[in-house]
């Protein structure tokens, strides 16, 4: 927590302290946390905004291009009609609940995009009326299964390259690579699929893949080699109009990480699909709303136990999985600062699982005390989204900040 340069190293314009007070969004998190209870969930509608933005900024160097966000990632109503309203993109969707409730936030269906895996025959027939959502099949018999509801209808394959990217080297957030996933159609299935496609009048228009999650620049390099490798299939497909790329872009989780150059990240897919005459999709979810959110819990636990300092929240893992299922931290940040004293402490929550730690061994305020908000930030992807009510302590507030 020592400031570096008088910043941390997650602090920005729009989150960050003055005068030693924490401010999110242009307002003060003190005030915020005034008008409800803890546990809390606070977006940021213009951080949201300005993540979209920069998004098109840099794809703009494309001739064409669509971004549908991952509403997995966050799918809080309010945060949805306003990407919708603001006419920032399109959805992404993976479930018949998930097209419905994009629906009911205004999305058009020309304006979604549906990639799931193990659907069923409902589920199919969903999709197939309606044909305007764009529809990715991950399996022979999704697409078998499919010719059964329509025909003409167009569809994506979405493939398996065998290669994966991911936040650093973390096996688990790989979709692919050298071990078998469920994810997509394999180079030794692909012909098959394609006759299956044609023999059930299906017209195959887009390419999908999905290879990963929380990619930076250092892995750019894999990505390039990924949409190389993706060339085999896109070469196959005679009516090919779109590649959609999935999402997988990650945000900076500590100190040591740059963010994401998205210039660099363009060029990338330029050199490789720029001179196609072909529209290249992503369904970014993360990069779009984890940095857009915060999650305000409560101290209410300070004890040493044997050698170690034990900070106790109101709030557990069932409210943010995703540091302990995944290492991707949600890092705890105090309201106000009152001390550069730092001591390494461990950050637990209120579930009775082993699993259940926010921060292990991690430098904080000496001066933490029971009753103090702890503010963790990166909370606004798959936060939300994933919660639980393990141990019947689900209860939290979504707020979403105009
Ligand atoms: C098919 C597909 N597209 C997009 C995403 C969004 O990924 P991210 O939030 O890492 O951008 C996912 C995430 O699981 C996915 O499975």
């Amino acid at each position: 927590m020592i400031p570096q340069n008088n910043r941390l190293w997650w602090e920005r314009d729009d989150l960050g302290y003055k005068d030693g007070q924490l401010f999110f969004s242009g307002k003060s998190v003190t005030d915020l946390i005034g008008l409800t209870n803890t546990p809390a969930f606070f977006y940021s509608g213009r951080r949201i905004a300005a993540n979209i933005e920069r998004l098109h900024n840099a794809l703009s160097q494309l001739d064409a291009y669509k971004i549908y966000y991952a509403i997995k990632a966050n799918r809080f109503a309010p945060v949805l009609t306003y990407i919708k309203n603001n006419c920032l993109c399109g959805a992404d969707i993976c479930s018949p609940a998930e097209l419905l409730h994009a629906f009911s936030c205004g999305f058009e269906r020309s304006e979604i995009s549906y990639t799931a895996h193990a659907m069923t025959n409902d589920e199919l027939r969903l999709l197939a009326d309606n044909p305007d959502v764009a529809l990715n099949c991950d399996s022979l018999s999704t697409i078998r299964r499919l010719g059964q509801f329509c025909s003409n209808r167009k569809i994506g394959i979405r493939v398996n390259p065998a290669m994966g990217i991911g936040y650093r080297d973390n096996e688990t957030l790989r979709y692919s690579g050298d071990k078998t996933t469920k994810f997509g159609i394999y180079r030794e299935q692909f012909d098959e699929a394609l006759r299956l496609a044609q023999e059930n009048h299906l017209i195959v228009d887009t390419i999908h893949f999905h290879t990963g999650c929380g990619y930076l620049n250092n892995q750019l390099s894999i990505l390039n080699e990924i949409l190389d490798a993706t060339h085999w299939f896109t070469d196959k497909v005679k009516d090919l109009k779109f590649v959609n790329l999935g999402g997988g872009l990650g945000v900076p989780h500590d100190a040591d990480d740059a963010h994401l150059d998205l210039d660099a990240w363009a060029a990338v897919i330029k050199s490789h699909f720029g001179d196609k005459g072909l529209t290249i999709c992503v369904e970014p979810g993360d990069y779009i709303v984890k940095d857009s959110g915060i999650l305000v819990l409560e101290v209410n636990t300070v004890e040493k136990k044997r050698a170690t300092d034990f900070i106790g929240v109101n709030g557990g893992f069932n409210l943010a999985i995703e540091p302990s299922f995944y290492g991707l931290p949600c890092e705890p940040v105090v309201l106000e600062q009152k001390t550069d004293k730092m001591k390494p402490v461990t950050v637990v929550g209120n579930i009775n699982e082993s699993l259940d730690v926010w921060k292990d061994n991690f430098p904080m305020p000496d001066q933490i005390t029971e009753g103090d908000p702890l503010v963790f930030i990166n909370a606004g992807g798959y936060a939300s989204s994933m919660m639980s009510n393990h141990c019947m302590r689900g209860q939290v507030s979504e707020n979403l900040l105009l």
